[in-house]
């Protein structure tokens, strides 16, 4: 029956109603919150490409992630920004680099935050790609044991969830198979399944001194066209032995958080990444939009579209505006 015997504004009339009738809520939960960890003691340093975010050492690490567990974040995700980078990114798999130290800071501060790693050459290496190069190429195979190397550092200082991000073929299955015959077979991992070749990571590219020195990642991470193709890269990493699959970035793909989420049985997270956090501070500093509205309205979005994990930087002032 239409107008005027239905009225949908009946249901919006009140916050009482409106509440009994709301389809998606945010919990913080589900609120995974990323951090950069540098060298040294005591460093809180902020980014400049992104307003209200910083670079934590191990300890300092330690100390925000028990505020942000009392704040009900269940679980970070540490990128390693370490001083010494080289061709073969070497500092990724020291078992006393600076994830491995912040992995313990944080598991003494927190005892039952979940932590994830990131697993990821590009802020190791000198020419900031995310595998190893040779004559202008990122080579598969060959960087999927450094990666495997990295993720077993990871999991052995006490990761709960090992993340791989680089986009290598293959990676999931062969981190998988280390981990199971170093006895690690209870660590986790999230994929990072549908990874898009996005000018969103910017900011994080500064956070995280990982530019590409040459190039750009088109040849491994996922055209921007490409929906399909995200469920082939979801079920490919399902085969391999996925825990959790990821779309990032976010916003611009959210249409692709949906199709996974029907397509698949495992938890899906969605990467609210950098640039969609550093466009909005930037407007919100300039008074164009109300920063606290715009930060819920993006997340409910995320949610709706079928995420089940969110990771944000938001995810700290979306907890206090949660309460
Ligand atoms: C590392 C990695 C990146 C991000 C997460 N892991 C950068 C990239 O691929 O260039 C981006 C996260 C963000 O922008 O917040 N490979």
């Amino acid at each position: 029956m239409a107008y005027p015997s239905s009225r949908p504004r009946r249901l919006r009339r009140t916050p009482g109603l409106r509440g009994l009738v709301r389809e998606t809520t945010l919990s913080t939960r589900s609120f995974v919150f990323p951090m950069f960890i540098v060298p040294g003691r005591g460093v809180r340093q902020p980014i400049a490409s992104m307003p209200g975010q910083f670079r934590f050492s191990p300890d300092t690490a330690g100390e925000e992630v028990k505020r942000l567990h009392d704040l009900g974040i269940a679980a970070v995700l540490l990128f390693g920004v370490p001083d010494h980078k080289d061709a073969l990114g070497t500092s990724a798999y020291q078992k006393d680099g600076v994830v491995p130290q912040a992995i313990r800071a944080i598991a003494k501060a927190a005892p039952t935050i979940v932590i994830m790693t990131d697993v990821c050459l590009c802020e190791y290496t000198d020419h900031g790609h995310c595998g190893l190069v040779e004559k202008g190429e990122v080579l598969n195979d060959p960087t999927l044991e450094l990666l495997a190397k990295q993720a077993l550092v990871h999991a052995q200082a006490g990761a709960h969830v090992i993340a791989p991000s680089d986009m290598m073929d293959g990676r999931i299955g062969f981190i998988r198979e280390e981990l199971d015959d170093q006895g690690l077979e209870s660590t986790a991992i999230m994929a990072y399944s549908a990874k898009y070749a996005s000018a969103f990571y910017g900011p994080f590219r500064e956070a995280a001194e990982s530019t590409p020195a040459f190039g750009d990642r088109q040849s491994y991470q996922m055209d921007p066209a490409n929906a399909q193709e995200a469920l082939r890269e979801v079920m490919l990493d399902e085969d391999e032995g996925a825990d959790i699959v990821m779309v990032k970035p976010a916003g611009p793909y959210l249409d692709v958080i949906r199709t996974v989420r029907e397509h698949t049985d495992l938890p899906v997270a969605a990467y609210q990444v950098s640039g969609e956090y550093s466009m909005l501070m930037a407007a919100a500093e300039r008074g164009w939009i109300d920063r606290d509205r715009a930060i819920l309205e993006t997340l409910t979005g995320i949610k709706r579209a079928g995420a089940d994990v969110i990771i944000s930087y938001f995810a700290p002032r979306a907890a206090e505006l949660l309460r």
